[in-house]
């Protein structure tokens, strides 16, 4: 898949240029959240590379779910704030709408190489609905659109999808640089592929567990999807996190042989984590794996063996969602352990590729991030990505 590419425009000087990046990043106390800026940095080369180029950069963002209203903790100040000392201790100059007279006159002031901030998409409710009056508005401000948001490609927004109807339309580095290396998963992964999936929900990850297992690889499960798998065939998991929406495609997995399940538990009474977590046994055959108080946090030792002799085999590793209980001690071991068996392996002969908030955060708290040869912006879109689907932000930019 090739893109229409930044670097194929011959000239960006004085060009207004629409930037849709995704700062959808975690803020504590009216702050950036420490060591949550890394999809900030990440924009950064394309920023870099059209500032410098001359171009009048207008940068647009969602930020959490707001619902088409204006909240004040969503409002873009602090993110501003953390892109201005990321470009070097400058202020970078936040609007506080997105559309609107006033916003007009701002970028009207504009001169080559500045750069502003528009305020939260997601505060009009036609960027949730990709409404193509919303996304005229946004493009009367510029006369070039540059998608540089992987990780929002898979929603059908305004500034994702309808502008790009609306303004010459490229792809930004980062972008760019997603989709070459997750397309090489999906259609030249050096084999054995090996993908470890945990998190919450398999409807979020079925398309992606299906795909990956087609392609001849192995798929290893952990986390709250394998208490719902678990629990949809019978056995007794008594108060863990599982899905019940999802118990018609959990039991769909049953039948596929390139799964591989936990064979035992971390459990444990969630009140009294640490106090209470002790190991148990899973078999083949449904029976209770924990009593009804208890819950499973992480899974055992002798899956973490297991999963590591696949993971030591693999040419490619695909890691998405945490294993366990990641917030509390004994559920966090399995997590820590095969981050750092992961990285160590990208490190060396294995392309690893890792995605989803919480699994880079785990990344991070190892400080082994840096080992990996692909840490992905994207959460949902990665796993939509390696599900084989076309994104409807990227189609606009695939060049015919
Ligand atoms: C993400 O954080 O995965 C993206 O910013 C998309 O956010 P959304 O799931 O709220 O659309």
């Amino acid at each position: 898949m090739h893109l229409r590419s930044i670097r194929d425009v011959k000239s960006w000087k004085g060009k207004r240029v629409f930037l849709r990046v995704d700062f959808n990043v975690p803020i504590v106390r009216g702050k950036v959240a420490p060591g949550g800026d890394w999809r900030i940095e990440r924009a950064l080369p394309t920023i870099g590379y059209l500032t410098h180029h001359g171009a009048r950069v207008i940068l647009g963002t969602h930020l959490g779910r707001p619902g088409g209203r204006a909240r004040a903790a969503l409002r873009l100040d602090p993110i501003a704030k953390r892109l201005g000392t990321l470009l070097g201790g400058g202020r970078v100059k936040k609007l506080p709408e997105c559309v609107g007279r006033k916003v007009a006159q701002a970028v009207a002031k504009m001169r080559n190489g500045e750069l502003v901030l528009l305020e939260n998409l997601r505060f009009h409710s036609g960027e949730d609905t990709d409404d193509p009056k919303f996304a005229k508005e946004l493009a009367t401000l510029a006369d070039v659109y540059v998608n540089d948001a992987f990780a929002v490609s898979h929603r059908e927004a305004a500034s994702v999808v309808a502008i790009t109807k609306e303004l010459p339309s490229y792809a930004g580095l980062l972008l760019e640089e997603e989709v070459a290396v997750l397309s090489r998963v999906t259609t030249r992964a050096k084999k054995p592929l090996v993908a470890l999936l945990g998190g919450a929900k398999i409807s979020t990850k079925i398309g992606t567990i299906q795909n990956l297992a087609r392609k001849a690889g192995t798929v290893l499960l952990g986390g709250a999807i394998t208490n719902t798998i678990f629990a949809a065939r019978g056995y007794g998991v008594g108060a863990s996190l599982i899905s019940k929406e999802d118990f018609a495609l959990a039991k769909k997995l049953r039948s596929s042989k390139k799964l591989e399940l936990p064979v035992d538990a971390v459990i444990g009474d969630p009140k009294h984590p640490e106090r209470t977590a002790r190991v148990v046994e899973i078999r083949a055959t449904p029976h209770e794996v924990c009593p009804k108080k208890f819950a499973i946090f992480d899974i055992g030792p002798r899956t973490v063996a297991l999963y590591a002799g696949f993971l030591k085999r693999a040419q490619t590793i695909v890691w998405n969602g945490p294993l366990g209980w990641f917030e509390v001690r004994s559920g966090s071991h399995a997590t820590r352990a095969l981050a750092r068996l992961i990285a160590a392996r990208s490190s060396g002969r294995a392309f690893g590729v890792v995605g989803g908030g919480e699994t880079i955060q785990a990344l991070h708290e190892t400080h082994m991030a840096h080992f990996v040869d692909h840490v992905s912006t994207g959460g949902g879109a990665m796993l939509e990505f390696l599900a084989g689907k076309t994104l409807p932000g990227i189609k606009p930019l695939i060049k015919k």
